[in-house]
């Protein structure tokens, strides 16, 4: 118990320092345009104040939009939105009589988003750390493949049974609890190795398909989600690999069709 309290503190204060240097970054540039700002009205010459708050704001935009398409963000960005619906899962747990129309409303679209998330990942995420990163890629995307099944297991079950019942929330658990264990572990590991070792072009360019294939799925419709066996993906890469013409740039992601399976 007291490993598990500390691991679960371990991980709230890595997750507490990842917000917090985002917030301080943005906060930075914003201060550092704001410095600017006496120039850059010189250079928009006779702009009034009104054009010249919305090229601020454009820019300030652009910016944050800028350092989110890494896909290592957007990543980031969906665990805190997994978390924050499990949290209101909690608020509805609370309630009684149960309110089984307000559980479903936060349950469907957590249940897709997890799935459509693992998905995506598998498809462009994972085959590029297993070929940028360095500290152990093969292991951590096993336990990653591992890990999503985990989660589409929990997924499936508490989609089989009626929202609200002793075996949804049982199963709604096992998901929660399967999920919590993998981002932490995606994070420390597989998106901190991919960060410090791929170029930040490469994150970016997977964070644009990323964000285009989300915006496309907001539910599973079309999706095959099934449960992959972790040795045959690494291994299928493996073999797609050495069958690949040796090119270290990454105009061509090598990921695939985006389409399905
Ligand atoms: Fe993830
Ligand atoms: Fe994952």
């Amino acid at each position: 118990m007291a490993v598990t309290a500390q691991l679960s503190t371990t991980r709230s204060t890595s997750t507490v320092l990842v917000v917090s240097v985002a917030a301080f970054l943005a906060s930075l540039d914003l201060f550092i345009v704001n410095i600017a700002f006496p120039d850059i009205r010189k250079a928009f010459g006779s702009a009034d104040l009104g054009t010249m708050s919305w090229i601020l704001n454009g820019y300030t935009q652009e910016r944050l939009e800028v350092a989110m398409a890494d896909i290592t963000m957007l990543i980031l960005a969906d665990h805190a939105w997994f978390r924050e619906q499990f949290a209101k899962l909690d608020d509805l747990q609370a309630q009684t009589p149960a309110n089984r129309g307000a559980l479903d409303r936060v349950w469907r679209p957590l249940a897709d988003k997890l799935d459509v998330h693992a998905y995506i990942e598998e498809k462009i995420f994972y085959p590029q750390l297993l070929k940028r990163g360095t500290e152990d890629p093969e292991g951590e995307t096993l336990d990653a493949i591992g890990d999503h099944n985990e989660i589409r297991d929990g997924v499936r079950d508490a989609n089989a049974a009626r929202v609200g019942t002793e075996p949804w929330w049982a199963a709604v658990g096992r998901t929660r609890l399967a999920n919590d264990d993998h981002m932490g572990e995606e994070e420390r590991q597989g998106l901190s190795d991919f960060r410090r070792h791929a170029p930040a072009g490469l994150r970016e360019a997977l964070g644009r398909q990323y964000s285009e294939f989300m915006a496309q799925h907001p539910t599973t419709k079309g999706l095959l989600i099934a449960d992959r066996d972790p040795r045959s993906y690494v291994e299928d890469f493996e073999d797609a690999r050495q069958s690949e013409p040796t090119d270290h740039s990454f105009g061509s992601l090598g990921i695939g069709s985006l389409k399905g399976d």
